[in-house]
């Protein structure tokens, strides 16, 4: 027999906008009542999230460092346990997803939720526009219409979920925590103080409302404000940093498919 789930919420951090637009197409795939709780902005994290009794739970993260975000695992890590079914979501920039999805199902277990479905898709590498360039596509947005699908289809034949563990590919111990670089991005000449980059923060780092002072102690380096200045006018003008992120571009420049796990 299977289950009647009718709402599902959505909860996700996305500061660049790519696993909001996969989350999307999961959603639309679901097709069920869609609650939208997005965790980006600071303000949003403080309010403790509630969930509603038989709600699918969907959650969604960036891959930072081949691990979620620290801010995603002590956000998600607050949310309410118990029994519920849940799908896990990694978007990462064409590198690679490494321990992400298993550390984000390990979390949904230890809630106690059970898994129905998980995946990692593809975005545009927060770092660069060649990594993952335009990604998700049309093509991705398909594939996660069609996951969507499989997961709402697994809910309603219903087959012992709980005894059916997901066979990601990961391995636990997970690999070390990404260790943020002490920077944060420098400003040009080109900006025109219109302000998006301070409203749209997700670390709420700016100094006093100041489209040039930046903590580099809350600077997450999520490059939020590098992707949705209008000007292009911030950047991380870091030698080393953009060796780095030169290097990975260029072994990394081969499509990567999103992969899909299902009981
Ligand atoms: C700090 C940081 C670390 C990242 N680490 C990885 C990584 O390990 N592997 C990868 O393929 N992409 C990595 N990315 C790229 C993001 O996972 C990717 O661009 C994702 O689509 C961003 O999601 P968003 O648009 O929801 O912020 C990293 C991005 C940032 C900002």
């Amino acid at each position: 027999m299977g289950r009647q789930v009718i709402q599902c919420a959505n909860v996700f951090f996305s500061p660049t906008g790519t696993t909001r637009r996969v989350v999307k197409g999961v959603s639309q795939g679901l097709a069920m009542r869609p609650r939208n709780v997005d965790l980006t902005m600071p303000g949003a994290r403080t309010t403790p999230v509630s969930l509603e009794k038989d709600e699918l739970l969907l959650l969604a993260s960036p891959v930072h460092g081949g691990r979620l975000p620290k801010v995603v695992r002590e956000t998600f890590g607050r949310l309410p346990g118990g029994r519920r079914p849940a799908v896990a979501v990694v978007v990462y920039g064409n590198r690679a997803y490494d321990d992400a999805l298993l550390e984000l199902y390990d979390l949904c277990l230890a809630k106690g939720y059970e898994v129905v479905g998980a995946a990692a898709f593809v975005g545009e590498h927060s770092y660069s526009h060649v990594l993952g360039k335009n990604r998700p596509d049309p093509a991705d947005d398909e594939l996660a219409r069609r996951f969507g699908l499989a997961v709402r289809q697994t809910l309603l034949t219903d087959r012992c979920l709980s005894e059916k563990p997901l066979l990601l590919k990961a391995s636990r111990p997970y690999r070390p925590l990404w260790e943020k670089r002490p920077l944060a991005p420098a400003t040009s000449r080109r900006c025109a103080g219109c302000l998006s980059c301070v409203k749209h923060c997700p670390a709420g780092a700016f100094v006093d409302g100041d489209p040039r002072r930046i903590d580099r102690d809350k600077c997450l380096l999520c490059a939020a404000c590098i992707k949705l200045c209008p000007e292009r006018a911030k950047s991380i003008d870091d030698d080393d940093f953009c060796d780095d992120m030169a290097a990975l571009a260029a072994a990394n420049l081969e499509r990567k498919e999103p992969a899909t796990f299902l009981p």
